[in-house]
């Protein structure tokens, strides 16, 4: 993660509650001054930084996130607020297991200024998107959505902050039916394990 952190903020508060069915066992940033840093130190969690200053190119980065991160055998990733690309090979490692959310309902308004694109547009309604991390930026499959209305008199801040009230229960709810039923993907459509569904939990990978 690299932003303010309010969406890891929102997960590990759930995570206290045994019930919720997932712990995060590491935050990772790429930039030292994230301050999710900071508050996963606050909920006990090991933290990590791999940053792209610290690599000669993209593909060296992308390497050691990999192997940083997979040491710490995640059953899910989830990026939130993470505000880097990453590459081919950490896609393909963790296939089906990494989770992103994007402020916005894809596949409207990709990208990094999804926020701002919508109000240049004139959009009347946006949201959220919980997705899987493809290659490509913003594309993956989608494994939910909630929309929010566009106000009138929204400016940039005032709109995303009323995404990212929404964003953060979203999130909280989607990562934790995927811990606790499990998933599987078809083509473009992510699928919840039913409780009567014999399909492994986690079977997407
Ligand atoms: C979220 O809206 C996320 O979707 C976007 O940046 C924002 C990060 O917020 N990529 P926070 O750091 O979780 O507060």
């Amino acid at each position: 993660m690299s932003g303010t952190g309010t969406n890891l903020q929102a997960l590990l508060d759930a995570c206290v509650d045994p019930g919720y069915g997932a712990r995060i066992v590491a935050v990772g940033s790429d930039r030292d001054d994230a301050r999710g840093l900071e508050r996963g130190r606050g909920g006990g969690c090991e933290t990590f930084v791999v940053r792209l200053s610290d690599h000669p190119d993209r593909a060296a980065w992308d390497r050691a996130l990999s192997v940083t991160v997979g040491a710490y055998a995640p059953d899910l990733i989830v990026f939130a607020g993470f505000m880097k690309i990453v590459g081919k090979g950490f896609v393909e490692r963790f296939r089906g297991r990494v989770v992103n959310t994007h402020p916005a309902l894809l596949p409207a308004f990709p990208g990094a200024r999804a926020v701002r694109d919508t109000l240049a547009y004139g959009a009347k309604v946006t949201g959220v998107t919980v997705h899987l991390v493809d290659v490509d930026v913003d594309s993956g499959p989608v494994v939910a959505q909630c929309a929010v209305p566009v106000l009138a008199d929204d400016d940039e801040e005032r709109l995303h902050e009323r995404i990212k009230s929404v964003e953060r229960g979203l999130l909280v709810e989607t990562v934790g039916l995927m811990a606790r039923r499990g998933y599987r993907v078809e083509g473009r459509r992510v699928l919840m394990r039913e409780p009567s569904d014999t399909y492994p939990s986690g079977a997407a990978r």
